[in-house]
């Protein structure tokens, strides 16, 4: 589904993606660990065609294409997916609105008004939201849980082949854990896959990931299974930096 190989890239000139690898097969979910810094962001801002950044080196493969050469919206109408560390207040447009345009843009044919008004119906119940929700301006004024949760509405309504979720759970009660969780684990499936960029093993309780990686200064160090979450939650990221750290660069 997703291959990565030797990935560099660089923003303003200096290198924060050092030769990252990493493969994700159909169906799998994979999380990534790695403390502030290390380039988690930087990686799925890369992965959507942020251009902001430079990638110089290496390449991306989503379902046997390269898709360096593409922009964001199309590599969204390939099936990508990017919920954001930091969703964006977009004042005077409706959560309804920005959803009919965003699910429209990736499909061949676009959705009747009424096809549209059940999907979102559909996929707010799911996700436990107050359909009044859908007029409100998108992310303005909405709760820290309230933009996640928006999010991954939006993923449910896009039904992406690939999502990358950049800390979709920082900061969500418990509850709202449960429901983000449970909208992923919705389209959960041999045809979805998904990179889960968390802190906190917490959420991987309720999406059980295939693989876990420990990324470090901008490349995977080291991979294994859901228990290698367990030990990072337990000792944190110095043995790993004692292990895989490396003084000389490049
Ligand atoms: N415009 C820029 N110029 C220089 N360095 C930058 C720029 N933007 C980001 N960086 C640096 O890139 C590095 C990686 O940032 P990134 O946001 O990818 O980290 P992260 O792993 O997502 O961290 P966190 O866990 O805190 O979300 C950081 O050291 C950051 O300061
Ligand atoms: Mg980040």
């Amino acid at each position: 589904m997703l291959q990565i190989e030797n990935l560099h890239a660089e923003i303003e000139g200096s290198e924060i993606l050092k030769g990252l690898g990493l493969e994700v097969n159909k169906g799998e979910i994979h999380a990534i660990m790695g403390p502030n810094g290390s380039g988690k962001s930087t990686l799925s801002n890369v992965l959507m065609g942020h251009p902001r950044y430079e990638v110089t080196d290496g390449s991306i493969t989503f379902e046997g294409e390269d898709v360096m050469e593409l922009e964001a919206d199309e590599r969204a109408k390939m099936g990508m997916f990017l919920a954001f560390q930091y969703p964006s207040e977009v004042p005077g447009v409706s959560v309804a609105n920005f959803l009919r345009t965003a699910v429209n843009s990736v499909r061949e044919k676009e959705l009747s008004p009424m096809e549209m008004y059940r999907l979102l119906q559909e996929k707010m119940s799911v996700m436990q939201m107050d359909p009044k929700f859908a007029e409100r301006y998108l992310n303005e004024g909405f709760s820290g849980g309230e933009k996640k949760r928006n999010e991954i509405l939006q993923m449910l309504m896009l039904d992406p082949r690939l999502a990358i979720m950049d800390e979709t759970d920082s900061g969500l009660d418990i509850d709202a854990l449960q429901v983000v969780a449970k909208g992923v684990n919705e389209l959960r499936g041999p045809e979805f896959s998904a990179v889960i960029i968390t802190h906190y093993q917490r959420i991987l309780r309720y999406i059980e990931p295939d693989r876990v990686h420990v990324m470090l200064d901008g490349r995977i160090v080291t991979s294994g299974d859901k228990e290698l979450a367990n030990q990072l939650e337990e000792r944190g990221y110095d043995w790993v930096r004692e292990e895989y750290g490396s003084t000389t660069q490049g």
